[in-house]
């Protein structure tokens, strides 16, 4: 009994702030909210950092992000535009205190979040939270539906500087209803919180996520395999035209370091750039091979992430597991991903015209991983191993 008064209520409340949010003329329908529409000032570029779930679960401790965060620290990772040091779910108690707030788990977490936050903030990191826009956590956890108020307090007073946030236990409630509340708790503290919109690409997300959150799932969840990579790659690539400054298609947290070939890590670091996507690294990072922290690191590959134009990269052609993207970068160049989906080496060819270049003699390409050069008067081609990504930057 108590339980359904207290969910209709959370409706009325939900409803009331969907009519107050239709009813202000500037956000009507008509218009389709602008890559700039949330305004929070944060991933002008797309976020980078790092996230426990895809290598611990619920195993996260304040020593676990600690020791990621001093190990990004000195491992060139901050150095290559890392920032954020995430803690995902299993983070709190079972249960809310006294006066309904969130208590971290004190086992896990000795110092609290804010004692957490207060090392990563040492360090010239910047540390974000999980909490799930439903009843619940994935994990079980207490939800922030409800509460949207009183835990974006918590969150800003203990220093977190994003907010990862699911979508599990949602009650049926529509996606874009629950998310705005967060957005609207988030922004009422002042403090600025990149706000990750974990919701699985509910609701088409991509087309209201620009005016709520800076980066939206676009997927259900990755796991550390060619072919969950390449399914979700294929998902997230066809949404390019609702990516920009602020808000990026998310899918998902890296699995580099996590069992894939040394080529399926590169080709994953490859087409997340290549499709303007966060980078957030999944694996044991203090346990890292230099073979991983190298792939993370590739500056050159980072560069076509973080290209100032913001442009996700689009697909110029697909066939028979062959794929050609090309991304526009803001100096004029083209960053080109040859990707072979295939189990044979393969030789993929494209030309200056179909990636958007033209008017110019010769083009020179630098190839991203080896940083080698060479020029070419259109043709651009490479033999490709299996599940293998030759990734160009085209100048001229
Ligand atoms: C969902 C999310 C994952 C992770 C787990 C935690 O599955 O999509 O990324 O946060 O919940 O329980």
């Amino acid at each position: 009994m108590a339980l359904s008064t207290r969910a209709r209520r959370i409706r009325l409340a939900l409803l009331s702030a969907v009519i107050a949010f239709v009813g202000v003329p500037a956000l009507g329908a008509a218009t389709a909210p602008s890559a700039q529409a949330l305004g929070n000032g944060l991933a002008a570029t797309p976020q980078m950092g790092f996230n426990d779930w895809n290598a611990y679960g619920c195993d996260v401790s304040e020593s676990l992000i600690k020791s990621t965060a001093l190990a990004m620290h000195n491992d060139g990772m901050q150095a290559a535009g890392y920032q954020y040091v995430n803690i995902d779910d299993c983070w709190l108690n079972k249960s809310r205190d006294a006066a309904g707030q969130l208590v971290p788990d004190p086992a896990k977490f000795p110092d609290g979040i804010s004692g957490t936050a207060a090392y990563v903030h040492s360090l010239g990191l910047k540390l974000g939270i999980y909490e799930d826009a439903g009843t619940a956590t994935c994990a079980g956890y207490p939800g922030s539906l409800g509460h949207e108020t009183t835990d974006a307090k918590s969150f800003a007073a203990w220093g977190v500087d994003y907010l990862k946030y699911d979508n599990c236990n949602n009650q049926g409630i529509s996606a874009q209803t629950r998310y705005t509340a967060m957005r609207d708790a988030l922004k009422a503290t002042g403090r600025p919180i990149l706000f990750s919109l974990c919701s699985w690409g509910q609701e088409s997300v991509w087309t209201w996520g620009a005016g709520v959150g800076n980066s939206w799932r676009t997927t259900g969840d990755i796991s550390a395999n060619f072919a969950s990579m390449l399914s979700i790659f294929h998902q997230n690539v066809t949404l390019a035209q609702f990516a920009g400054p602020g808000g990026w298609n998310d899918p998902d947290m890296l699995e580099i370091g996590n069992g894939m070939s040394t080529t399926e890590n590169r080709s994953e670091f490859s087409l997340w750039a290549e499709m303007a996507a966060p980078l957030i690294a999944g694996t044991n990072i203090a346990g890292a091979t230099s073979t991983t922290v190298g792939i993370l690191t590739n500056k050159a590959v980072i560069a076509v992430d973080q290209d100032s134009l913001g442009k996700q990269g689009r697909e110029v052609s697909s066939s028979g597991g062959l794929d050609v993207l090309a991304k526009p970068l803001a100096n004029g160049d083209v960053s080109v991903a040859l990707f072979n989906e295939t189990g044979a080496t393969a030789t993929i060819t494209t030309s200056a015209a179909a990636i958007g270049k033209s008017g110019a003699s010769h083009y020179t390409l630098t190839n991203l991983w080896t940083g080698a050069t060479s020029t070419t008067t259109g043709t651009i081609s490479a033999s490709v191993p299996a599940h293998g990504t030759v990734l160009y930057r085209v100048a001229g």
